[in-house]
């Protein structure tokens, strides 16, 4: 086969690939945007119906009713994919040798605290795997009207506008921390807490500042339309990070554990290139990976 050939081979399975991709993206905007609409309408009712990992991690009706709906939408596009939800049991999906494995993380509320006390800063975050790689990422925020969308390859979105991240202003580490604003966020767990609290006392005096928004998903969105240079965060779930990670990177952050001998479900880590080493090496000499 000529080389000429062997390049419209791989720009034909690209193009396959990429639009694999869109169908599967499609699939999540129609059912973020159902969602949206369900636990928007319905939040003046909306109540905490069960404690979960502490007394402060509650789940409400509307968190159950957006997942029961998102699921209905996937399976009756695609019946046969895995779905894992927060609130749900994971649907198992019937396994189809003939083409890849496809598997949704859903999270039907991410920012649960933030619905119920009716601040902005939650979302439906869906996002789509294929053979253990996101390669789709919707996250839908109803409070500003925007919806954050990636393909893998494909660029990042905020509605229809391209977005990427805040450019760097400086070559000096010392500097790029300093001006840095950083979004975080903090464990259900009041021990846990107690320790986060530390690290961030010993951070706030390096950094511009820091961000406690209340959403794992709309932070990384943050990171990827520039509104923060950085996020960290322990003991994250893959239906808070996945999404928001894709659109991340798809706008130029860098992600990856905080510790990187751990997996990222230890301790993950967002933020432009030139920062992220930087950033990376402050928070492990406070201790922030072993938290
Ligand atoms: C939480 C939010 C929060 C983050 C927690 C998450 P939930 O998700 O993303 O910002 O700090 O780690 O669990 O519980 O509201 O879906």
């Amino acid at each position: 086969m000529t080389q000429q050939s062997n390049q419209q081979q791989s720009n034909e399975q690209q193009s396959n690939e990429q639009q694999q991709y869109e169908q599967l993206l499609k699939i999540a905007v129609e059912a973020a945007r159902l969602a949206v609409d369900l636990i928007y309408t319905e939040r003046p009712t909306a109540f905490w119906i069960e404690q979960k990992s502490s007394a402060t991690d509650h789940v409400t009706e509307m968190d159950l009713a957006s997942e029961q709906l998102i699921r209905k939408i996937i399976s009756d596009h695609r019946p046969g994919d895995r779905i894992i939800g927060e609130e749900g049991q994971l649907s198992p999906g019937t396994l189809n040798t003939e083409s890849p494995e496809v598997v949704w993380f859903v999270d039907p509320i991410d920012g649960t605290t933030n619905y119920v006390y009716d601040l902005p800063g939650y979302a439906v975050s869906i996002a789509a795997q294929i053979d253990g790689q996101t390669v789709a990422g919707l996250v839908a925020d109803p409070t500003h009207d925007r919806v954050y969308s990636a393909t893998l390859g494909g660029g990042a979105f905020c509605n229809s506008a391209l977005i990427h991240l805040r450019p760097s202003r400086s070559d000096s580490h010392q500097e790029l921390l300093a001006t840095a604003l950083v979004a975080t966020g903090f464990s259900y767990s009041a021990e846990r807490r107690a320790r986060q609290g530390k690290v961030i006392a010993e951070l706030l005096p390096q950094i511009r500042d820091i961000r406690r928004m209340g959403s794992a998903a709309l932070d990384l969105c943050s990171v990827a339309s520039g509104r923060v240079d950085g996020y960290f965060e322990l003991g994250l779930s893959p239906w808070d990070w996945l999404a928001g990670g894709l659109i991340a990177t798809e706008a130029g952050a860098e992600l990856g554990p905080l510790d990187p001998t751990a997996d990222d479900s230890a301790g993950l880590l967002a933020a432009g290139p030139e920062l992220f080493s930087p950033l990376r090496e402050l928070l492990c000499s406070l201790g922030a990976d072993k938290v």
